[in-house]
């Protein structure tokens, strides 16, 4: 089933996942907050990510950079001279456009890495470029536009005192390269991972939380020895698609993209993405995955002074490792995981919506219904709840009738409903119902923790 936009949108916002920024104002274009749902979910997308990333694995070591750095870093980077967009305006609307976006909404053009000269004489010539507000043809010159959001650090707004939000969290990761290896007995090939905001003043943001100025990446620098850095490439490609297929998401909605040559980015060797198919936008990118070469290490050896290299002890020669990066966006991964959870059946006349997450990425991993909300049935229930909680987040609803309860807790994705019924007054068992398959399995209430906790693992 492929659900609308509209409707993710709205069923975000009805049940807390997601909410327009600043609504009570009317709201700010491209900026979210996530509500007591969503933040759960997007927490456990960043775990998972995490757990598999470092914590399963004895080559990669965390770290947790600034968000403003030393002002050198983004010209060492090449983010100062080259991290821009084509810039487009109508003079009939007043709009802005990502000039790249109008040419190839309009025409068969591909305008991806064309220079604003280029791009300005198709929009003038071309007649089926058109403003979509409007239908006008009356556009300003195509410049290039810088998208790191600039700031000031200190009370004085000066030149000298210019600082960047960062648009990525790898520069923090390349910088501390020399602090990580003096400090963690880490030896090539070894990783840094990092999970952070990052911030892209972006043309054209949009389709929800896909492209947003303000976001959080997931990247992991992975050094490797040169020469080997093709075989660490491939291996991390297999790495990633298996992740994703780990937490369930459908494997017919998941692809790789190869960057043609020609059109990779200043730093890279190789990228492969990893991208999800849509229902609203097709397929598009969840994640990176780059051959960076030695390049950031060499530009800021040569910005900063410093030697960034790493000293291979048994062979005695000093070498600068070649990065092979996995970078991805816990906001698009989430917006993935919705849609390809987000269900409407039929079950018996009924119609229920599900959102059938894998249960480590549920919001909330069980729930516990007294049947009555009098005492000793309601005392067993909160018992229970009081037991479990600590291990997840789970619900407590004693609210309407049972099949109500379900219902919401579909809604919600919560995996398994555990129900205190009055039988359980008797043989001290609970019924434990799944999700997906409606199936309800009876438990001693004593066995339940570890039932769940092996359930939710999978
Ligand atoms: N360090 C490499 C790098 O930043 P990127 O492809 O520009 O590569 C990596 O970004 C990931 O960050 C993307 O695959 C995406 O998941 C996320 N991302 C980038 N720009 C974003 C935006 N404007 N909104 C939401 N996520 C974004």
């Amino acid at each position: 089933m492929s659900v609308s936009m509209e409707k993710i949108v709205s069923f975000c916002k009805r049940r807390g996942f997601i909410f327009q920024s600043s609504e009570i104002y009317g709201g700010i274009r491209s900026s979210y907050d996530y509500g007591p749902l969503g933040v759960e979910m997007k927490k456990n997308v960043k775990d998972e990510w995490w757990r598999n990333t470092v914590h399963m694995r004895d080559d990669v070591v965390g770290l947790d950079a600034a968000i403003i750095m030393h002002p050198r870093v983004w010209e060492a980077s090449g983010h100062i001279g080259t991290f821009n967009d084509m810039l487009v305006e109508s003079r009939t609307s007043g709009k802005r456009y990502r000039a790249d976006h109008l040419i190839e909404g309009a025409t068969d053009i591909d305008a991806e890495g064309l220079s604003a000269e280029e791009m300005t004489k198709i929009i003038r010539e071309d007649e089926r470029i058109k403003d979509p507000a409007d239908g006008g043809r009356d556009f300003t010159e195509v410049r290039p536009f810088n998208l790191m959001f600039e700031t000031y650090t200190g009370p004085v707004k000066s030149e000298e005192n210019v600082a960047y939000l960062r648009p990525e969290t790898a520069q923090g990761i390349f910088t501390n390269f020399k602090n990580v290896l003096d400090t963690s007995r880490v030896k090539v090939p070894f990783g840094i991972a990092q999970i952070g905001k990052s911030f892209r003043n972006e043309i054209t943001p949009g389709n929800f939380i896909f492209r947003t100025r303000e976001f959080e990446q997931m990247e992991m620098e992975f050094f490797v020895e040169p020469g080997t850095d093709e075989e660490w490439h491939e291996y991390w490609l297999e790495e990633r698609w298996k992740w994703y297929l780990s937490l369930g998401i459908n494997p017919e909605n998941l692809r790789r993209y190869e960057h043609p040559k020609e059109k990779l980015s200043h730093y890279s060797k190789r990228t492969v993405d990893v991208e999800y198919n849509f229902p609203f936008a097709g397929w598009s990118e969840l994640e990176g995955i780059a051959n960076r070469t030695d390049y950031d290490l060499k530009r800021h050896t040569e910005f900063s002074g410093q030697r960034l290299e790493y000293f291979d002890q048994p062979n005695n020669r000093s070498y600068v490792p070649y990065t092979i990066e996995p970078a991805g966006g816990p906001d698009r991964m989430m917006l993935a995981f919705l849609v390809d959870a987000y269900t409407e059946e039929e079950i018996e006349g009924e119609s229920r919506t599900v959102l059938k997450l894998h249960p480590r990425l549920a919001p909330i991993k069980a729930a516990v219904f007294p049947l009555s909300k009098k005492a000793p049935v309601s005392t067993v229930a909160r018992e229970l709840y009081d037991d479990l909680k600590g291990d997840y987040r789970i619900a407590y609803d004693d609210g309407g009738s049972i099949g109500r309860r379900y219902r919401r807790q579909d809604e919600a994705g919560t995996p398994f409903c555990v129900t205190v019924d009055f039988e359980t007054m008797d043989d001290k068992k609970v019924t434990i119902r799944d999700r997906d398959t409606m199936k309800q399995e009876r438990v001693p209430i004593e066995a339940v923790r570890e039932r769940l906790k092996s359930l939710i693992s999978g």
